[in-house]
């Protein structure tokens, strides 16, 4: 990469300026609407309409952290481990980069993610992509989907 083209794709990554949340390990809960025990991750409210959160959660056994990105009512999640080296994708705990054009941009090397599938689009790991996780909105809450 050219000296030149580095500095138009460093001007063109910000950082999110909204409130990022980063939330602690969860606790089992019980879901009262349908008396299952579920997991909920986060309040959707506390995630602002395109931001990021984070929050760890016992995936397969395992305690890791999730990125979470609200779209609307949606959102969607993401083990925080970038494909390229491994690394966390956030600068700072909770803390995400998001490029004009939408991407989600791991803050070790620059690889960028779109935000539908989390496919790498541009960097060190092009079409490599973040491990889904499943997660699903109900009364207000994220919960880890049950399997
Ligand atoms: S670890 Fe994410 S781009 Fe290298």
């Amino acid at each position: 990469m050219t000296q030149s083209g580095h500095d138009d794709r460093a001007r063109s990554i910000e950082r999110d300026s909204r409130p990022s949340v980063r939330t602690p390990l969860n606790n089992e809960t019980v879901d009262t609407s349908s008396q299952i025990r579920r997991t909920a991750l986060i309040a959707l409210d506390s995630i602002a309409d395109g931001g990021f959160a984070e929050t760890e959660a016992a995936i397969d056994g395992d305690a890791e952290s999730v990125i979470l990105y609200r779209q609307g009512h949606e959102v969607r999640a993401w083990l925080n481990i970038c494909p390229h080296a491994g690394r966390r994708l956030d600068w700072a705990p909770g803390q995400f980069l998001k490029s004009r054009e939408g991407l989600l941009v791991c803050a070790a090397h620059g690889a960028s993610f779109e935000l539908a599938q989390g496919e790498c689009v541009g960097g060190p790991c092009r079409g490599e992509a973040l491990r889904a996780v499943a997660v699903e909105v109900r009364d207000g809450q994220v919960w880890l989907a049950s399997a």
